[in-house]
Order: structure tokens, then sequence, then C-alpha cells
């Protein structure tokens, strides 16, 4: 992938529109529901959401917490901003919130478990990011996670980039190809491993979404897929363009307003005990 500068401050290609997302990432919440089955929970731990968005997963993982703590972590002002919103009043000092980049992340050997959804495709240096977790967790920890894997939007994600190397959007897009890595089964088992994980199981799944109408796609589109997209189009219009000709495209697909989604499944465990911790 290679990465042009962009004319777009870092902190604000960092940011979501958080009230749209919290509206219509409802595939997120089923997938992330399924995701929340499979993490060993007592009640009484202490939990990081790595990338809590606007904290729809995080208030599920709450409720399995009624004497434990989340720590809810997400580098996006907006998202934490929304989901503060939405989870203090209920939660107290159950919850509480660091806006932070996930890769070098300074906590120390502080969770119980780690539990995310949907965010680490959006991350592209999976080694250290699975280093920095391994390091946040206590021994024995388990990381319990789902993201973008494998073929993941392959199809929508082929027509973009037929549109990006188009006019009137090429300029703007400047051989970016894109903010995510969908990482494939293996490679992540490599680089969990390598981390220091054990106990690993990861692969990927079909996860197909077929959204009802098109103005819910095309909102779909232009919050959740493509808002990083978006950030490199210098006006309204050629944004509008942009989400409209994927929507049109889409329209003449059967089924319409069809997503491809394909999703990685994480499970690995820091080991009990001492001498495992294999970082410098
Ligand atoms: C698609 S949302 C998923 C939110 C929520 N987990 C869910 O499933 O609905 C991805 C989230 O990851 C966050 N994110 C992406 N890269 C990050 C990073 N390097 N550090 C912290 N958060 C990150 C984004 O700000 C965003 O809130």
């Amino acid at each position: 992938m290679t990465d042009q500068p962009s004319t777009t401050p870092a902190t604000e290609l960092r940011e979501w529109d958080a009230s749209s997302y919290h509206q219509v990432a409802n595939p997120h919440v089923d997938w992330g529901r399924a995701v929340l089955e499979r993490l060993p929970l007592r009640g009484d731990e202490t939990v990081i959401d790595a990338g809590c968005g606007t904290g729809r997963l995080t208030e599920l993982l709450l409720e399995r917490l009624p004497n434990g703590q989340v720590l809810a972590i997400d580098q996006s002002a907006n998202m934490l901003g929304e989901a503060k919103a939405h989870l203090t009043p209920r939660f107290g000092d159950h919850v509480s919130f660091r806006q932070a980049d996930l890769v070098g992340l300074d906590v120390d050997q502080d969770a119980d478990a780690i539990f995310s959804t949907a965010t680490f495709h959006w991350i592209t240096n999976h080694r250290r990011l699975f280093q920095t977790l391994f390091r946040a967790l206590k021994p024995g920890g388990w990381l319990v996670a789902q993201c973008g894997g494998g073929p993941n939007i392959a199809r929508l994600n082929r027509q973009a980039q037929i549109e990006m190397l188009g006019e009137p959007f090429a300029a703007h897009f400047g051989g970016w190809s894109g903010p995510w890595l969908f990482a494939g089964a293996d490679d992540t088992a490599l680089r969990l491993h390598d981390a220091g994980f054990v106990d690993i199981d990861t692969h990927i799944i079909d996860a197909p979404v077929t959204l009802e109408s098109e103005s819910v796609f095309q909102e779909f589109l232009a919050t959740v897929v493509f808002g990083t997209h978006l950030k490199r189009l210098p006006t309204d219009e050629l944004k509008r363009e942009f989400i409209g000709r994927l929507v049109a495209w889409s329209g003449e697909q059967n089924p319409q307003w069809h997503l491809d989604y394909w999703r990685l499944n994480i499970i690995a465990r820091r080991p009990q005990g001492k001498g495992t911790d294999p970082l410098p």
C-alpha cells in the first residue's frame, strides 16, 4: 500500500462521524455479540475494549462485568465522546476511557482480557499491535477479537479502486490504495506466536451483509467503509460523487446494497508464569 501524504491533518484523518456510526453499524453489533460470547468471564475482571468506537459493544461487555472494569480505548475523540455519553450514566466508574493509539499503548499487565471488534484491520502494523496487546495483558489473560480479514470487501474495494484511479478522483488519492490491512489467518497466527501468545486460534469466516435500502447503503459506505477515503477529497461535491458512483454500481448488482464482508476471528492467550515475555 503506498501512502501518499494527504493535506488533511493526521488527527482529523483519525476522526469518524460518530453519531452516524452509532446508528448504522448494526452488522458490527451482530458480529461483536458472537465474539463476546467467546470471551470467558467471571464478572469481576478488568477488560480492555480495544477500539471501542461508540461503545455499543462495550455496553454488552459491561453487562457481563457487574463487579469488573472496562478500559475503553479509541484514538478517535468523536467516537470516545459518543461512547462516554452512552456508557457513563449507566455504568459509572465501572468504565473508563482513554484516547490513544493501540500501537504502542502504555498499559502494562493491567488487563485480565482484551476484547476487540472491527478495529485491527484499520491498523497496518499487526506485529507491533500484538506486542502491545501482549504487554497489556496479565499472565494467563485472553485476547478475543475479530476484524476484517482475507478477502474482506474485495468486490466493493475493487470497484472503489477503479474509481480512485480514474477522473476526477485520481489526483486526490495519489496512488493511495486504502487504509486497511485484511490479514490472513495463518499470517496472524504467526504474528501472535512471535509476540508470545499461546493457545492461538485464527480463522476467517464469510459474513455477507445486505442492507435494506439505497439510502442506508449510501450512509453506510460514507460513514463505515469509506470515511477515510472521503477525507482525501477536497469538496462535498467530490465526496458525494465518489459515494454516488459506488452506490450506482451496487444498484446494478444482484443482490443490490450487498457488502462482501469476511471476518478474521482471533483467540490467543498470554501464557501463565514468569519468563514468558519475549519482548525486548
Ligand atoms: C469500525 S470501528 C469499530 C468500533 C467498535 N469496536 C465496533 O465494533 O462497532 C473501528 C474503531 O477503531 C478505532 N481505531 C482505528 N485504529 C485505531 C488505533 N490505531 N488505535 C485506537 N483506535 C483505533 C477507530 O477510531 C474506530 O472507532
